[in-house]
């Protein structure tokens, strides 16, 4: 798996531009950047119902989440229904979305300046190496919940068992650190359609390496 995604070489050597036509599918990892000045067209702000204020995303993506957010709050109406006076809470609200290059730069500079370049690189992309300027990619959370317990969450129970039929995938599963690059981020889910979202699911695989056997070509 390591030498079919590039991770048996360093972090960000032996990089190459993506390739844009594969749409919704196009891969972001530390090997495979965006070209330079990427913005996709069709942004859209997403309201305060949804996301903290200055959260943006593709308009498909926005519907497939409004869609999904839907149905995990229903899903958790039958259940506290069931169990009376046993409120769980399933809201849904977007904490980051589409990011230009600029503001991934600040970012990962953030981390950078306060825990070294090592660290940094667990937690953020480099500018023009993060899926999030793709308008595709989105993390969440629920209310109360933060990066260090939203894994324990019941929304992100059933986040893991159903946001494929909504089009999107968990990009840095726990145990894959070493293929991902990342830590594992519960929070961080990208888009690329229902289609392909089942059959990644499906598959039980990263999508770095969904994308070296199945999409590269
Ligand atoms: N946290 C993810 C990897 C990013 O910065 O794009
Ligand atoms: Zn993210």
């Amino acid at each position: 798996s390591l030498v079919n995604v590039g991770a048996n070489n360093d972090p960000y050597t032996n990089t190459k531009e993506t390739d844009m036509d594969k749409g919704y599918a196009i891969l972001v990892n530390k090997y495979t950047y965006l070209p330079e000045n990427y913005a996709p067209d069709d942004i859209v702000e997403m309201s305060n119902w949804y996301a903290y204020p200055n959260n943006s995303i593709r308009q498909e993506v926005y519907d497939a989440f409004k869609e999904m957010g839907g149905k995990l709050s229903f899903a958790y109406a039958l259940l506290n229904n069931e169990n009376s006076g046993y409120i769980i809470n399933s809201t849904l609200i977007v904490n980051s979305s589409y990011r230009t290059s600029e503001e991934q730069k600040e970012i990962y500079e953030d981390y950078e300046d306060s825990r070294g370049k090592e660290y940094a690189d667990t937690y953020a992309a480099r500018p023009d190496f993060s899926e999030h300027q793709t308008g595709l990619s989105l993390d969440v959370f629920s209310p109360g919940a933060n990066m260090s317990n939203f894994a324990d969450t019941e929304t992100f129970k059933w986040l893991s068992e159903n946001c494929y039929k909504y089009g999107f995938i968990l990009r840095y599963p726990e145990g894959k650190e070493e293929i991902t690059g990342y830590n594992y981020e519960a929070w961080h889910y990208r888009y690329v359609g229902k289609d392909l979202a089942k059959k990644v699911y499906d598959s039980g695989l990263t999508y770095d390496e969904y994308y070296a056997y199945y999409l590269d070509d």
